[in-house]
Order: C-alpha cells, then structure tokens, then sequence
C-alpha cells in the first residue's frame, strides 16, 4: 500500500467508532485536547494518522475520513484494560499529574504497554515514505519513538508531549523510570507544553542516564542528539469565532439564559470527569457561598459540564460518586422549585452547543489542580469576541503561563477559590473587557497553527541536521 511522507501516531485516531444500544454502529469525534488540536493541521497536510478506533477486537483496513487517511490498530479487551485503562490511565496518568490519585504499578501493565507500543511503532514505520517523518503524540506511547527509530533510522522523528512531565522527585517513582526515557529519546524533537515540563524532563535525563546536556540538546553516546523544548499547544480560533457570531448560536446562549431562570450571573465548568480538574473544589467553593448567602441560586448559577471519560478506572468511576454527592447535597439544600443551583451535566456536547454555552457565561471556572494546558480556558477567550465575561483560571495549568490577565487561583485554597469566583462574579464591565482583549490577543497570535509550525519546523531543522551527519 502507498506510504505518506507525514505519519501522526496517537492512541486515538481522530473519530471514535460507537455502537449504540441498538447495536447501530457510528462515527464521532475522539474526546479531549489532543485530537482537537491536530485535526485542522491534518486536513492541510497530505498525512496518514495511525491510531486505535476506540473498541476493542476492531480489525479495520486504513480508510480516509475528511480528507485524513486512517490506520486503525487492533486492542483486544485485556491490552485495553492493561495497556490503556491501566498502564496508561491509571499508572503514568496520575503519576504524572502529581500524584493527585495514586498510581499503580503493576509489572503485566507495564508488559502490555512495551507490547502495545510496538504494534503501534510498526504500523508507523510500515506506513512511511523513504526519508519521510513520524510525529508521535502523548504518554500512551513513550516507547515508540525509540522502537520507530530502530526499525526506521533513515526517518525524522517527533514527539509532542500533551500532559505534564512531573518533578525526578515524583518521576523517581516509576519502576521503569529509564526504559521510558531511553523510549522518548528515540526522537529528534522532543516537545512539551510548558518549559518546568522540559526542565524535569532534562533532569530526569541528566539524573538517570548521565546525558550530557547542552542548550536544550541531549548528547547521547551513539551520537543522536535530540532537542527538548517547550511548544505550548492551542487552538483553532476560527470556529470559535464563526460560532460566536452566528444568530441562531446568540439565540441559543439567550436561550439557556432564559431556562435557567434569567440569572445575574452564570458560572461554567467545562470538562473530561476527570480527578486532575478540580471539579470537587470549585463545587464546594459555590456551596459555601450559596451557605454564607454571599450569593443566592436566583442570582447565580452554576453549570457543570463534566463529559464522561475513563469510565472503568477505579478512580474515575470513585470521583464521579464524590462529585454527584456533593453536587446533590448543593442543590438539595439549596433549590427552589424555579431554581437550581447546579445545573449538572454528565454528557458530551457538539461544539455549536459548547459556544452557546461559553457565550452564556458570566464566568468561566477553570480550576485544574494539574494540567498540561487545557484547551477549555482557550476556547473560552477565543469565543467572546463581545468582549464580555471573566476567566478565573488557576495556577497549575499549562494556560496559566500564557493567559495573564485571567483571576489567577490556588485550587487547593477553598478561600482564595471563593474570593476569585466573588472577584469574576462582581468583575466591572470595563475591567472584563480590558482583560478579555488582552487574553484573546495572546490567543489568537498564538494559535494551534503557530503550534504546530513551530513544532513542524524544528523537525525540518532536525532533518536538516541528520542529512549533513
Ligand atoms: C487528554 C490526553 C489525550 C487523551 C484525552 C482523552 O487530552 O492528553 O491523550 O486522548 O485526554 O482521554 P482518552 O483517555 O479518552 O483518550
């Protein structure tokens, strides 16, 4: 079959298979950050993205969809459960974001994992073109750059890392701490989101393998040298702003205004159920204020948006019990027949929805306790082109390091959570807009498409360098 001189590696491809109860089966967009980031740099280039369709014991030959041709690899059930739900979400997920939940080593994970990986580093290296380049995306598959690498010398390789990347303090936990650096090494750009993610990487290296390390370049000893570099990801803001114009959409936002009882203030929190976002504390900062009457459910109301994810994880399916007590208990006591308190949604959304829905908002609640970016606060910004609306953002996202002019917040500080949530909700309309045009001038100067140039063109630098070797 015919190779591609530009290969994308995921664990994902960019659409989901689904089977609905009636055992109908259909297409729909993959959930999270990631996809949503490299889809509109896939529709440009001539590509082929290899990835995993999302059900198990799926055999399907590459197919194009949307212009992006597809190579879907095969999980059975147990590498879903070892390598994906386990190893992947449930050992390096929580590890690196802090430990928030605790990992779990488990030596039959770890072996899926160097399997799976290597399934998914031959389907890339089978479906490049001679001198061609393999761009590798996220902690699913940090053993294939090092793998494509073997099986493809002559090719360029990069890989983009889309979650943090923790402190050796952390980092030191991990049984197989230098297999997965030996695996990332393997390629000749090594992207993270935010330059303390680059930094514990670059000691971890220093730390464990004795690398040399000079200007953001390792020095290996077979004479690879791989650049390291922080390239924060984006969005594509054109949606976003087409969305936000459109009448049937503003008519859609003064809707939802108006079925939630034509509140003072709307809050919005937009996210995967996942325990790194923090949902937990900004549920509890609103119930204590609604509890101390600084603010009322006919003035305020709060909806929480939290798209199910990772839902046979023990950790997920525990935090979607603690999150839909504690939202209950808020809305039991707090309620009135006209009123809700927290309008709680656990469902998936299409995008012209979820711009309704930013529109709406008075205030945008993101409150990670760890993030690698989160694209949520971008779309936000990129969305309110009225100038309008206020962004408490907190502290330990990857965005936090771009978006300034945000109510800055420590998650973890219920008070602090409480006084920015109070400083969004009485924000004076000029104060937003001041802010408002500062953040979305970062944001649409810095793009998902300056992303991924700047990524792209470090790998021609890259393939440059290796032509003259
Ligand atoms: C984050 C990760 C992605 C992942 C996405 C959705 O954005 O960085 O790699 O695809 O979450 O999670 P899921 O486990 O459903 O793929």
């Amino acid at each position: 079959s015919e190779q591609a001189e530009f290969v994308v590696v995921a664990n994902r491809l960019p659409v989901d298979r689904v089977v609905a109860p009636d055992g109908e089966e259909s297409w729909r967009t993959s959930p999270g950050g990631l996809v949503a980031a490299l889809e509109p740099m896939m529709r440009r280039v001539d590509g082929a993205w290899v990835g995993w369709a999302g059900q198990p014991d799926l055999e399907l030959a590459p197919f194009t969809a949307d212009g992006i041709r597809l190579i879907p690899i095969a999980l059975s059930a147990e590498e879903i459960a070892e390598y994906y739900e386990g190893f992947s979400n449930d050992t390096i997920w929580p590890l690196y974001h802090d430990v928030i939940a605790p990992p779990q080593y488990h030596r039959e994970w770890w072996d899926a994992y160097v399997r799976v990986n290597r399934r998914f580093a031959e389907a890339a290296a089978a479906a490049c073109a001679k001198d061609g380049t393999i761009w590798v995306h996220d902690y699913q598959l940090q053993l294939a750059p090092a793998m494509i690498r073997e099986l493809r010398p002559d090719v360029t390789i990069g890989y983009f890392h889309h979650i943090p990347f923790p402190a050796h303090g952390l980092y030191a936990q991990l049984p197989w701490r230098d297999q997965v650096l030996h695996g990332l090494l393997g390629a000749d750009v090594i992207g993270f989101q935010r330059a303390q993610d680059a930094t514990n990487f670059l000691a971890a290296v220093r730390r464990r393998l004795r690398h040399e390390v000079k200007a953001s370049t390792v020095t290996k000893a077979d004479g690879h040298s791989p650049l390291v570099k922080a390239f924060p990801i984006s969005i594509d803001t054109a949606p976003y702003r087409e969305l936000a114009q459109r009448p049937d959409i503003r008519a859609r936002a003064a809707e939802i205004r108006a079925e939630l009882g034509n509140p003072k203030r709307i809050l919005l929190g937009v996210d995967r159920l996942d325990y790194t976002k923090g949902i937990r504390h900004r549920v509890k900062a609103y119930g204590e204020l609604l509890e101390q009457g600084r603010i009322s459910v006919e003035d305020v109301t709060f909806v929480q948006v939290a798209s199910p994810s990772r839902e046979r994880v023990d950790a997920y399916v525990h935090l979607r019990d603690e999150i839909e007590l504690a939202v209950a208990r808020i809305n039991g006591d707090h309620d009135t027949t006209g009123h809700t308190a927290i309008r709680y949604l656990h469902q998936g959304f299409p995008r012209e929805e979820m711009v309704a829905l930013y529109l709406a908002a008075d205030v945008m609640l993101v409150t990670a306790l760890r993030d690698g970016m989160n694209l949520v606060a971008k779309e936000y910004v990129a969305t309110r082109f009225d100038n309008r609306g206020a962004l408490v953002l907190s502290e330990f996202t990857g965005a936090a390091d771009e978006l300034r002019q945000a109510v800055r917040v420590n998650p973890h500080d219920i008070e602090g959570l409480k006084e920015a949530i109070m400083t969004a909700i009485e924000m004076p309309a000029s104060e937003q807009g001041r802010r408002m045009r500062s953040l979305r001038k970062r944001v649409l100067e810095h793009d998902v498409d300056a992303w991924s140039t700047s990524f792209l063109d470090a790998l021609a630098d890259a393939r440059a360098k290796k032509a003259r070797a």
